[in-house]
């Protein structure tokens, strides 16, 4: 995902992510400092990891993204400021000069990595960086995706200076090359419906089966330690959504 045209509205439709913030949360308590976010977006999961005394790097790709997350930095309170550090960074390829008691990836963005090549690339620069005790945690989408690329309506939400941005999205899976197309849509509007901006950010996302990522972790040198379905922890099953790996290395 580009992650350009979105970002200055992602945290607007960050909305209702209580369970998977307490998932996260919880996991780095008992995991422990430093933990190494990849994929960090504008900081939503990092904040709250340092508003719990857990320091955090986050790593992200997008310029954009990485603006965001740095104004909310200027503006946090300087004992929250000081856990958090936000670089510049590919999750598929990088070294940082640290060890982390737990890398996590949140909100799907192990599929923004789309060949097998750069799957691997981040299982290894991950393994790099982890304590031997540590924890490689993330989620994955593996529920059914419309084929039809039909553009569907995901919801409207105030602008603080008026107005309103409803965001859409249209998917085509592309079974043979093991992908999803998603477009995301945003459109701005007035209040009585006119609208004034369209944004558009694109991406092709990885079709991963539960399967897929075993076998790429066990390549890796990693054993899944739990694998739920839910935030809730409620242990995966084949008829699940969502998988989430815990994750820890050989
Ligand atoms: C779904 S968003 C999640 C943001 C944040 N982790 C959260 O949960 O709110 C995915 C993020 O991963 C970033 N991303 C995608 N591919 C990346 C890569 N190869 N390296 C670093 N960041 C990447 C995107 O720019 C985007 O900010």
């Amino acid at each position: 995902m580009a992650y350009r045209a979105s970002a200055q509205f992602y945290d607007l439709f960050a909305l209702g992510k209580e369970e998977e913030l307490a998932f996260y949360r919880n996991l780095a308590q008992e995991a422990g400092s430093p933990a190494l976010e990849l994929g960090v977006g504008t900081g939503t999961f990092a904040f709250a990891l340092a508003e719990d005394g857990i320091t955090v790097v986050g790593l992200e790709q997008s310029r954009e993204m990485l603006q965001e997350a740095r104004k909310k930095l200027q503006k946090a309170p300087p004992e929250i400021a000081r856990r958090l550090l936000f670089i510049a960074g590919d999750m598929s390829d990088f070294q940082l000069d640290q060890e982390f008691r737990i890398v996590y990836v949140p909100s799907g963005s192990f599929q923004c990595l789309n060949t097998r090549k750069h799957q691997l690339g981040c299982l290894r620069s991950v393994k790099a960086h982890l304590h031997k005790e540590g924890s490689f945690v993330f989620d994955i989408w593996v529920g059914e995706s419309d084929t039809s690329g039909t553009w569907r309506r995901l919801e409207t939400v105030s602008l603080p200076e008026g107005g309103a941005v409803t965001r859409s999205i249209s998917t085509r899976v592309q079974e043979s090359e093991k992908l999803i197309d998603t477009v995301l849509r945003f459109d701005v509007h007035t209040e009585d419906g006119r609208i004034t901006d369209t944004f558009y950010d694109w991406s092709q996302l990885a079709l991963l089966t539960v399967e897929d990522v075993k076998f790429l972790l066990a390549e890796s040198l990693f054993q899944v330690e739990t694998l739920y379905s839910t935030f809730t922890r409620k242990p995966w099953t084949p008829e699940s959504d969502r998988a989430i790996f815990v994750a820890e290395p050989i």
